[in-house]
């Protein structure tokens, strides 16, 4: 559905991404992450053909973005960073307006409104003036646009920001529920956001791709930190002492808790997992034991390791 290659954007002697080569299959829900610079972006611009790139390619569903825009247009549904919407027209006004400017055709226009405003949850607000909605309003009338067409495609830059809790969990369900009929490709920084709706993610930084697999695999191949945590009834010094000497400890974190017990935090020096040694120290002391964990990495870990390595 996506075939990017080797794609270069250069604004006035800076260049925001260096070659980038990615793809993205039909029904796929991916997620575009990297730090504020990264590239998204300028990468989002050029596949939904706001823009040209310098050099590379960009093919979207079939069609070059290059010269062949209009085509490219009609397939797909791209909501920008800061969603351009006319303050001053009502909600329906705005919506018919975008559909007849994306060449849907009369007699379709009002069922196709209907449809997205109901799967937006905006059809309570379809008489107000845009000017006056929340900012959770404002995101999911965006949305609304960018579905009103119809398109296989769907291209978010950031859907979610500036959402409170209830309203992200809103726009999660409505993309995972998109993503079971389009492809999706949306960036964001909310990392088990993610986890909770991608089945790819691909990570950019400095604009090249410094990643791109499932969630889990990037989580299993990027292993490392993965410290035992062990609460255990005994003096905090003592423990401290007893799990450094064990030969594939970097480091040893001990503080107390309550009731007489203390809580350790266990690095290995590699990728080691320390809790069946960790569990053997405990059952020869018999210490007391409340927790004997290791810590699973995350994809914000992930994410930090990934995009900080160089530096
Ligand atoms: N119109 C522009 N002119 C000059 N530089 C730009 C322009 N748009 C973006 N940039 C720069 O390109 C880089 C990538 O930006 P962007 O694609 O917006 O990153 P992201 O969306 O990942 O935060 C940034 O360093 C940004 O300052
Ligand atoms: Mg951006």
């Amino acid at each position: 559905m996506i075939q990017v290659d080797n794609l270069v954007k250069r604004y006035a002697g800076f260049t925001a991404i260096h070659g980038l080569t990615f793809s993205v299959q039909k029904g796929e829900i991916v997620g575009f992450l990297g730090p504020n610079g990264a590239g998204k972006s300028t990468t989002m611009r050029i596949l939904s053909c706001f823009m040209p790139a310098t050099s590379g390619t960009a093919i979207v569903a079939g069609f070059n973005t290059y010269d062949q825009s209009l085509e490219v247009r009609q397939r797909i549904g791209y909501m920008p960073e800061n969603v351009p919407l006319y303050p001053e027209m009502r909600v329906h006004e705005y919506l018919h307006f975008r559909a007849a400017l994306k060449g849907v055709p009369r007699s379709r226009r009002r069922g196709q409104v209907e449809r997205v405003s109901e799967q937006c949850g905006i059809t309570d607000v379809m008489r107000k003036i845009i000017g006056h909605l929340s900012k959770g309003y404002r995101q999911r009338v965006g949305l609304a646009d960018a579905l009103v067409h119809d398109p296989e495609l769907i291209i978010l830059d950031e859907p979610t920001i500036g959402l409170d809790p209830n309203q992200i969990r809103q726009v999660r369900g409505l993309i995972k529920d998109l993503g079971k009929s389009h492809t999706v490709l949306l960036s964001t920084h909310i990392l088990p956001e993610v986890e909770m709706t991608c089945s790819r993610v691909i990570i950019i930084n400095k604009g090249k791709i410094a990643a791109s697999d499932t969630p889990e695999n990037l989580k299993r191949l990027r292993m490392g930190g993965g410290e035992t945590v062990v609460e255990v009834k005994a003096d905090a010094k003592a423990v401290e002492n007893e799990f450094r000497a064990i030969p594939d400890v970097s480091q040893v974190e001990a503080s107390p808790s309550d009731g007489g017990f203390c809580k350790v935090a266990i690095h290995p020096k590699r990728d080691e997992d320390l809790r069946e040694t960790v569990y053997q120290i405990v059952r020869q002391k018999g210490w007391g034991l409340r927790e004997l964990t290791r810590r699973r990495q995350t994809l914000e870990d992930v994410f930090v390791q990934i995009t900080t390595e160089d530096d």
